[in-house]
This record gives structure tokens, sequence and C-alpha cells, in this order.
């Protein structure tokens, strides 16, 4: 479903990736791990369009669709595509002013026009209301639906973005290191519901995870990722490789 070729992202003299090939299949659940810098965050960001590569091909191949090439579409079926691959930011993206039905409409935010998703802003339509009710109980806090998302707690408002890239009903939901700011239980827990809501309802996710053991136990496929180059994509890694991945170049250590 997703196909990049050869692809190249540079900020600056910055190389973010680096002639990166790799194929994923629609509802696989595969982890991008390595070290930080190392490009997890900008091939997330590619591969829902906000990030541009400077040279090779991405391409999406949807079932029931042409091909499409993202560097070659209209805004407007740039838009439709993004529309349809969800994204948790690192920071999740939430308004911390809104209530947590709010914050959940906006993930249709591309579906409609502006005008379009105002009007369903102010006021939601019952069946609206329902779907997201019924994602809060699937998360595990319809409690909060009227809240204030401010006032959730860390672990809640991560359980908030989930349902709001549900409500988006995508077909690819791509997180960026959804369980790095929560303890052991509740990072095992939120991964655990990541996954089986994507067995569910069929989507491909694509996660990055700095934690290389619920990585292992969770995904079947890992891609590991250093300086923006893939130094490997396998079901199980080796010891050796997980070493190089995380091992310092002399240059990266710092002198006493
Ligand atoms: N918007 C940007 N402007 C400049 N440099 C960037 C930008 N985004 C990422 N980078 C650089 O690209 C490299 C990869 O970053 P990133 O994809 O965020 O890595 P990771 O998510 O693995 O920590 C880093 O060296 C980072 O500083
Ligand atoms: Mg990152």
């Amino acid at each position: 479903m997703f196909q990049l070729t050869d692809i190249t992202k540079s900020f600056g003299a910055t190389v973010a990736l680096s002639n990166i090939s790799l194929e994923i299949r629609q509802g696989e659940h595969v982890a991008l791990i390595g070290p930080s810098g190392s490009g997890k965050t900008t091939l997330l960001k590619l591969l829902n369009g906000q990030v541009l590569q400077n040279s090779g091909s991405y391409s999406l191949i949807e079932s029931d669709r042409a091909e499409s090439h993202l560097d070659s579409l209209s805004n407007k079926d740039l838009r439709r595509l993004r529309s349809e691959i969800a994204y948790i930011p690192q920071d999740l993206g939430l308004i911390p002013q809104l209530k947590v039905f709010q914050n959940i409409l906006l993930g249709r935010v591309g579906k409609h026009s502006a005008l379009g998703m105002l009007s369903k802003f102010l006021i939601p339509p019952q069946k609206n209301l329902q779907h997201i009710f019924s994602l809060l109980q699937r998360v595990g806090i319809p409690e909060k639906m009227y809240q204030h998302t401010a006032t959730l707690s860390g672990g809640q408002q991560q359980r908030v973005a989930v349902a709001r890239a549900l409500f988006q009903q995508a077909h690819t939901l791509l997180a960026d290191e959804p369980i790095s700011a929560v303890d052991p239980a509740r990072a095992r827990s939120l991964i655990t519901l990541l996954s089986e809501i994507a067995t569910e309802n069929q989507l491909t996710l694509v996660m990055s995870i700095q934690n290389v053991n619920l990585a292992r136990e969770f995904f079947p496929r890992m891609i590991g990722l250093k300086n923006g180059h893939i130094l490997f994509d396998s079901p199980e890694p080796s010891t050796e490789q997980l070493e190089e991945l995380y091992h310092l170049s002399e240059s990266e250590l710092v002198e006493p």
C-alpha cells in the first residue's frame, strides 16, 4: 500500500532520511525504532504527506483507487489522502481549551469544507456524538466526553488522541512515540489498545517506539533507523543489530 523508493529528505545540511526504500502492505503492524534524531518522525510525516521528499518516489496504492504519487497530487487530493491517514503526533496535537468531544470532532477536519466543519463543530449531529461516545467507551474514558481536555491526565489525553484518530475513519494509523511519556504499565496498556484497535479495524499501523522489548512483543515487523538509514527491516532483529542501532559513534561520545 505504501511504496517508498530511494527517498532522501534533507533539512538544510541535515540529511534526515537517506535512500529509504520500503513497502508497507495494508493491515501490517510496523514498529520504527532507533535513537533520537534517526529520522523516525520525518518518516512518519512523509508517510502522512506532511513532509515531501527531496528525491525518490513515494506512492500510495489504495485497494479501490489508482496508484497516487504524492509529489504530483493536487492540494485537494493530497488533503483527501491525508484525511485517510491518521497521525498521532508525539505531543498529541490536542487543543487543551476544547472539550474532549470537540477535539475528537476535529479528527474529520480534512474531510469537510471549512464551512461544513464549522457547522458540524458548533452543532454536532447526534450520530457524531453517539459515534464519539462509543469510541470513548472503546478507549476506556466515556465519562470524560464533556470535560475540558486540559483537565485530563496525560494518559487520558493519549486516549483522546487515539479516539480522534479513529473518528477520522482512516485506513492507516501513524503514531509518533505514543508511549514515551507514560509509566510502564500505562505504556503497555496503550500499546495493547492501539494494536487491538488496528487489528479489529484492519488498519495499517506504523508506530515509532523507543522501547525495544515492547516493539518486539507487539510488532511482527521492526524497522531500525540510524542516521536516516535503514539498518534492518526484520521480524526479529538480532542482538548485534540492536547494539549497532544504539551504539554511539566516537563523535557522539562526550569527552569527560
Ligand atoms: N523541521 C526540521 N528542520 C530542521 N531539521 C530537522 C527538522 N525535522 C527534523 N530535522 C532533523 O532531522 C533529523 C531527524 O529528525 P527526526 O525525524 O525528528 O528524528 P527522530 O524522530 O528519530 O528523533 C534530526 O537531525 C533533526 O534534527
Ligand atoms: Mg521523533
